[in-house]
């Protein structure tokens, strides 16, 4: 039997935009109630609006900062007193990240290299370890950490950001021994291109270059995601999806993409 969202709380970090977004949508189209964090409160406001109209319960944002101790663990009080029973929550999605420049080793630079590292990794475990006392044991609850096929293959320009992804999958393997007799489910969906802000924010808000990359791709969207996410959240409580590659039909492998001539 399927896991019933309605009513049930997931918490989605950096749901300001792309996946995150699209995934409070989705998750309020289910009747869900929903959390919301990123650094940019009044995008989460509008998404919070946009879930209820789409049918959520409930959805409250507040700021997070996942790159921050401090930020994580105000948000994870707040959303503590935002849910009536200590331990009801049941999907925590843990998306905030991204890449941060493409640049070589050689010429790589500290800020980007440390943002990456700092978000897709160590914001992934701040998030986990002030969320799992939240969460209840053997009742379908989910974590759902959000890789990438660069977790999985390397590429130029890409080492520090396949480094992160790559950590966060062996985060989420490691994770899934630690929690083995709780009865949480933990997985981790990883994603191919897509087209979201993530390029955008990658080339520093240079709109040309991120464009390009999609160039002449049917790429994959954040409702795409989004509704990966919703039934890896929905399977019967006793099957946990470990790890789904979701990549588009142009994007055969890392190297092998298709482009589209007009
Ligand atoms: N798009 C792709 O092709 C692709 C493919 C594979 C994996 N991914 C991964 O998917 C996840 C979502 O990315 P997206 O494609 O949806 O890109 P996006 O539109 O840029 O969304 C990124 C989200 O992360 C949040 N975020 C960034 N830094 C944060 C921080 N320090 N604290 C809290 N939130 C933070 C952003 O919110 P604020 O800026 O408001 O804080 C935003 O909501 C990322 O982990 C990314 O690495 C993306």
């Amino acid at each position: 039997m399927k896991t019933p969202l309605k009513n049930k709380w997931v918490l989605i970090t950096g749901a300001s935009s792309g996946f995150g977004a699209a995934a409070a949508r989705a998750f309020g189209t289910e009747g869900a109630k929903l959390l919301l964090g990123a650094r940019r409160v009044e995008r989460l406001k509008k998404v919070a609006a946009e879930s209820l109209r789409a049918g959520a319960a409930a959805a409250h944002a507040h700021e997070l900062d996942v790159t921050k101790t401090a930020s994580v663990e105000t948000f994870v009080a707040w959303a503590r007193r935002k849910m009536s029973r200590q331990k009801d929550l049941h999907v925590l999605i843990n998306n905030a990240g991204g890449a941060h420049g493409q640049d070589s080793v050689a010429e790589g630079k500290d800020a980007d290299w440390e943002t990456m590292l700092q978000t897709n990794v160590l914001g992934v475990l701040r998030v986990t370890r002030a969320a799992l006392p939240l969460m209840p044991h053997d009742a379908g609850a989910s974590i759902i950490n959000i890789g990438s096929v660069a977790g999985h293959t390397a590429y130029e320009g890409g080492a520090v950001y396949c480094a992160a992804k790559a950590g966060e999958l062996q985060i989420t393997r490691a994770l899934r021994m630690e929690l083995n007799g709780t009865g949480i489910r933990i997985g981790t969906v990883d994603p191919g291109l897509a087209e979201t802000e993530f390029s955008l924010v990658r080339f520093k808000g240079d709109a040309e270059r991120a464009k390009n990359v999609y160039d002449g791709i049917n790429a994959l969207t954040a409702e795409d995601i989004a509704e990966t996410l919703v039934w890896v959240a929905s399977r019967p409580p006793h099957v946990n999806i470990d790890e789904l590659l979701v990549k588009p039909v142009d994007q055969a492998a890392m190297h092998k993409i298709y482009r589209r001539k007009s």
